[in-house]
């Protein structure tokens, strides 16, 4: 059986007074809640990785850092934007990428995506993949096509061992935020299958075994067991229910104390 992995993206939240009010709660709670078989991680603003990376080190925590996006080029003219040289020097090991909110409002499209990961790779990063379905995609019957169109460009290139790298996080654009309804567990296992599937088909069994494919979307800690109960979603990607500390451990906890039995 896989390990999983659970984290959360804060998105624009937290100051670095509420930061390090979550990593004081992480440090004292987290590492039993979670246990041996969970990989969590933590994915702050960028103004706030490197503090909440050394305060979680600093604690003995077993918990991974990542950035919410980066851009693909090494350095360079590019007001206002974070390299990923830049994302690595402030100690986090992951890089999210295409989440739905950057596709939406940054217009982001599947061939940023695709640089990003190359470079995020080139650079030691694992890149976190969102992909996912919009509520009319969904309406049409082609949420399946949506999302592994988006999946296959975002890993072109790439030889097997680097796909290994990626994970990738089926996020339905219509279950994310205030107002989205989560997908029940049959609906995310229908479009994980279908993603590990395409991964087959492309690199294999052996590496489509290999990927990590995590659900994100309105999880809260009703959901949470049966979702991660399915066959082929290997951890959960979490937006606000895992805002606060105590949130995010107990999540951790109901994923281990499945995981465990
Ligand atoms: P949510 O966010 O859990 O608040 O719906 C999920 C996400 O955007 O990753």
């Amino acid at each position: 059986m896989r390990n999983l992995m659970l984290g959360t993206s804060w998105k624009m939240n937290k100051t670095l007074e509420e930061a390090n009010a979550y990593c004081d709660v992480l440090v004292n709670r987290l590492n039993a809640a979670a246990g041996p078989h969970i990989q969590p991680f933590v994915i702050p603003p960028f103004t706030l990785i490197r503090e909440v990376t050394t305060r979680l080190r600093q604690g003995g925590v077993n918990c991974l850092t990542g950035a919410q996006n980066m851009h693909y080029a090494d350095a360079g003219a590019w007001t206002g934007e974070i390299s990923p040289a830049m994302v690595r020097d402030c100690g986090a090991t992951l890089v999210e990428l295409g989440h739905s909110e950057r596709r939406r409002d940054f217009a982001e499209n599947d061939a940023d995506i695709q640089k990003k990961v190359q470079a995020a790779l080139r650079y030691q990063l694992r890149p976190l993949v969102c992909v996912g379905d919009s509520a009319q995609e969904k309406g049409w019957g082609v949420s399946i096509e949506t999302v592994v169109r988006q999946m296959k460009i975002a890993l072109a290139g790439l030889a097997r061992p680097q796909v290994e790298q990626v994970i990738i996080a089926y996020e339905p654009v219509w279950a994310i935020g205030d107002g989205g309804t989560p997908a029940t567990a049959d609906e995310a296992q229908t479009i994980h299958r279908a993603l590990r599937q395409a991964l087959a088909d492309t690199y294999g069994p052996d590496t489509a075994e290999n990927v990590t494919l995590l659900y994100g979307g309105s999880v809260n800690p009703h959901n949470s067991s049966a979702l991660i109960q399915c066959p082929d979603i290997d951890g959960l990607f979490i937006g606000r229910s895992a805002w606060d500390a105590e949130g995010f451990c107990r999540l951790a906890h109901n994923a281990a104390t499945w995981r465990e039995r």
